[in-house]
């Protein structure tokens, strides 16, 4: 399949895994760009500039495909060494950056002049609309539906996808709940390019995580998901368990007095206890609410190329079909 975003990236088909904290190491960014789609490598979960060049230099030796990096701006008073981590972007020859949370702007000319892309990845039309604005290659729009962080406007992809395709020039991919061919054909035909995922990656065989996560979301439903920080405005969705009750009960209790600190257990440093340990009491983590389509464990392959065969029948035999009926 050829879209914008195929051509933009030079990848074969027009699916992204998106960037996850803990989730996004080597092993899946090489096996997803092996399979045709864009593996991405979560910077911020290494810890220093120089773990992230080895994790691209161990990916480089996985993969001759190209794949990408996220980059995650945080709001935090103590900031990452986001210009150590974008020379080893750079150093790494590193050709796509999937950049998040707050505005990008001041790192673009570092990633643009080394000839990276950049997809900024947004939840609403106004911020993708201030990514083009700035230069951004492409966008990442993020429904209410996704896992993670699905900002404070609550839009769905089937309203937030059409505004989208109504105000950018640039091309856009569909984020958040999106899981299969059905995902990839109604997100293009609402004017995207592609899709990025998140939590379907996660169920694949390659996602270096404990097997008890991978378990936990083919075990979850439609309806096992919670939005938590709702009330700091740094709105979180996140699979139900005890730590999402006990932090959703401290929310409740101390209603606009809550601050970070009263949920820090909940919160801080819980991704290596969960994803690695597969402790999975440990604190909240994000995940989608497509949790409710995922069955299987397949590899990155077989998922990949099951989403391209099944998008090629959907549109040339059920959609032809009632086309020319
Ligand atoms: C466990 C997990 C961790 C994530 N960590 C990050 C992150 O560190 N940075 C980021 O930009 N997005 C992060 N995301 C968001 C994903 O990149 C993607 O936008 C989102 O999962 C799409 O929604 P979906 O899960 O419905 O596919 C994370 C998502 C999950 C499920």
């Amino acid at each position: 399949m050829k879209t914008r975003i195929t051509e933009l990236l030079g990848i074969e088909h027009p699916i992204i895994q998106g960037g996850m904290h803990y989730v996004g190491f080597a092993e899946l960014a090489a096996a997803v760009s092996n399979a045709g789609g864009l593996g991405i490598i979560t910077a911020l979960t290494q810890t220093s500039a120089a773990d992230l060049a080895n994790e691209i230099a161990r990916c480089r030796k996985m993969t001759d495909k190209p794949f990408g990096v996220n980059l995650t701006f945080l709001p935090s008073l103590a900031a990452p060494d986001y210009p150590g981590y974008i020379q080893a972007v750079i150093d790494g020859g590193v050709t796509v950056v999937e950049t998040a949370g707050r505005n990008p702007q001041a790192h673009l000319p570092a990633l643009q002049e080394a000839g990276i892309k950049i997809i900024h990845k947004c939840t609403s039309v106004r911020h993708a609309l201030k990514a083009e604005a700035i230069g951004c290659d492409a966008v990442s729009v993020d429904g209410f539906e996704c896992g993670g962080h699905p900002g404070e406007d609550d839009i769905p992809n089937m309203i937030l996808l059409p505004r989208a395709a109504q105000e950018l020039t640039i091309p856009f991919v569909a984020s958040g709940g999106m899981a299969d061919a059905r995902s990839l054909v109604a997100a293009l035909a609402m004017g995207a390019e592609g899709m990025n995922m998140g939590t379907r990656f996660i169920a694949t065989r390659e996602a270096p995580v404990h097997p008890r996560v991978k378990d936990a979301i083919l075990a979850a439903s439609e309806l096992d998901t919670r939005l938590v920080m709702r009330p700091l405005r740094n709105t979180e969705r996140v699979l139900n368990n005890t730590a999402a009750q006990r932090l959703l009960d401290k929310e409740q209790m101390l209603g606009d007095k809550l601050t970070i600190d009263d949920i820090i257990d909940e919160v801080a440093g819980v991704y290596p206890k969960i994803m690695l340990d597969g402790d999975m009491e440990a604190g909240v983590w994000s995940c989608g609410m497509v949790a409710g389509l995922i069955d299987d464990v397949p590899s990155c392959q077989q998922l990949i190329e099951r989403i391209m065969s099944e998008a090629d029948e959907l549109i040339n035999q059920r959609l032809c079909t009632m086309v020319n009926a």
